[in-house]
């Protein structure tokens, strides 16, 4: 179920109007609501009561210590890139042991801090990065727990951008060169081979890429216990898509049998690491309209919200669906098609284009599905302080993230003055 809903023509998160919670902090600004993050975590370990799993959040797509802490308090354990997110996790309550490292360029401070907090796994991307950890977990008298990433040439049609597992793509081992990896893992000191994963792609609608890949991970278990190589799990990664716009995508639960019928016999522990799925639709984009223009070509309605707050429309093309916060009464022949632009000087600062609406200047308007790489990809271009986070449980309001303050955009810089 949806957890942004109209009541009385009016937009609520959970049990609270949006215009409220607009009037306490402002807009821009994001909405997230906890049930839904719940409920959409849950859709995965709901499928897996009888199998060993570990869901590993990919905490990318949103990383506020507030969303990593209510996963982590439903035993989720996390996907991380940096050392960034490793602090994070551990700052927001994450059980360090649940935690897998993926990532084409790890650096050595970050394997370092991996190995002190005692991670569960290093989601090796090549050869050079086996000889790195293992060099470094000697140093430390330790041995890492690795899995190498398999990048399985499979394509997920999804976004160019967002697809990692062809054999163009930076990331992951081929299949080819994986059991030579494996035995050379096996064979270090420093280095314990535990596990196998892969990562094709993101927002992923047809889950037969992501059972094609699996497929080929089995494969290559098979022929690893043929070199004695035994392993303790198999990583899926992220990449089920949501629904923006018509997508149809199948529920976790689908997925989950199709994965549980493939691997319910073998004594594999069960590892994903789900960023947007989770995230995606627990969070709207709330703005508010500056005025509105009308040119020789186009209607436009300038809103408080710009590319730097959201840059998924802009760099992606991305569709996200545009609502009012106050369903008007007026009737339909008063709504124009409107292009959705930000204040940002750039002709691709726009969040949503052709988009019939009814709407005047301080007309407030909610991007929907925007709790997945929306504030994680926020930044301060055109001087811009990030929008606050905001999170509604139930009928509670509570400030995750407090609106950047001017001043301390420039905090770090220094004026020469000799
Ligand atoms: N695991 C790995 C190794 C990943 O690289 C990613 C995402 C995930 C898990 C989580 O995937 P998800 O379940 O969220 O699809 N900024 C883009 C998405 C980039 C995804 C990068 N990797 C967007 O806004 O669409």
């Amino acid at each position: 179920m949806t957890y942004f809903q109209y009541r009385n023509s009016t937009l609520y998160a959970e049990h609270v109007a949006v215009q409220e919670i607009v009037e306490m902090y402002g807009t821009p600004c994001f909405i997230y609501s906890k049930a839904s993050l719940i409920q959409n975590f849950r859709a995965y370990t709901d499928a897996l009561t009888d199998m060993p799993h570990l869901i590993c959040f990919g905490t990318k797509a949103n990383p506020n210590i507030a969303i990593l802490n209510i996963l982590a308090n439903e035993g989720a354990g996390f996907d991380i890139v940096s050392i960034g997110e490793l602090e994070r996790v551990i700052a927001a309550g994450g059980d360090p042991k649940k935690i897998v490292f993926s990532g084409v360029g790890k650096q050595k401070h970050e394997l370092i801090r991996a190995l002190e907090v005692g991670i569960h796994c290093f989601n090796v991307e090549s050869t050079a990065e086996l000889e790195q950890l293992n060099c470094i977990a000697c140093e430390l008298g330790t041995v890492a727990p690795i899995s190498l990433r398999i990048n399985p040439d499979i394509d997920p049609k999804t976004h160019p951008y967002i697809s990692t597992g062809l054999k163009a793509n930076k990331f992951g081992i081929s299949a080819k060169e994986a059991v030579s990896a494996y035995l050379r893992a096996a064979s270090l000191p420093g280095l314990k081979p535990i596990g196998i994963d892969c990562h094709i792609g993101s927002q992923l609608i047809d889950i037969h890429p992501l059972l094609e890949a699996l497929d080929k991970l089995l494969e290559l278990i098979d022929e690893l216990n043929e070199h004695n190589i035994v392993l303790e799990h198999i990583d899926l990664g992220g990449g089920l898509g949501v629904t923006y716009e018509d997508e149809n995508p199948p529920h976790p639960s689908v997925y989950m049998h199709a994965i549980r019928d493939r691997i319910e016999n073998r004594e594999l522990t069960l590892i994903l690491e789900p960023g947007r799925s989770i995230t995606a639709n627990a969070g709207i984009f709330v703005s508010q309209t500056i005025l509105t223009k009308t040119t020789q070509e186009k209607h436009f309605a300038v809103v408080d919200g710009a590319m730097n707050d959201l840059i998924r429309p802009s760099l992606y093309d991305a569709w996200h669906r545009i609502i009012p916060i106050s369903i008007k009464s007026s009737p339909k022949e008063n709504e124009k098609t409107f292009d959705i632009v930000g204040p940002v000087c750039e002709t691709g600062d726009f969040l949503g284009k052709e988009r019939k609406m009814c709407l005047t200047a301080g007309d407030l308007i909610a991007v929907q599905s925007a709790g997945a790489y929306g504030f994680a990809m926020a930044s301060n271009y055109n001087t811009r302080p990030k929008p606050p986070e905001i999170l509604v449980d139930q009928g509670k309001v509570h400030l995750i993230r407090r609106r950047e303050v001017l001043n301390s955009l420039w905090q770090l810089e220094q004026v020469i003055t000799t």
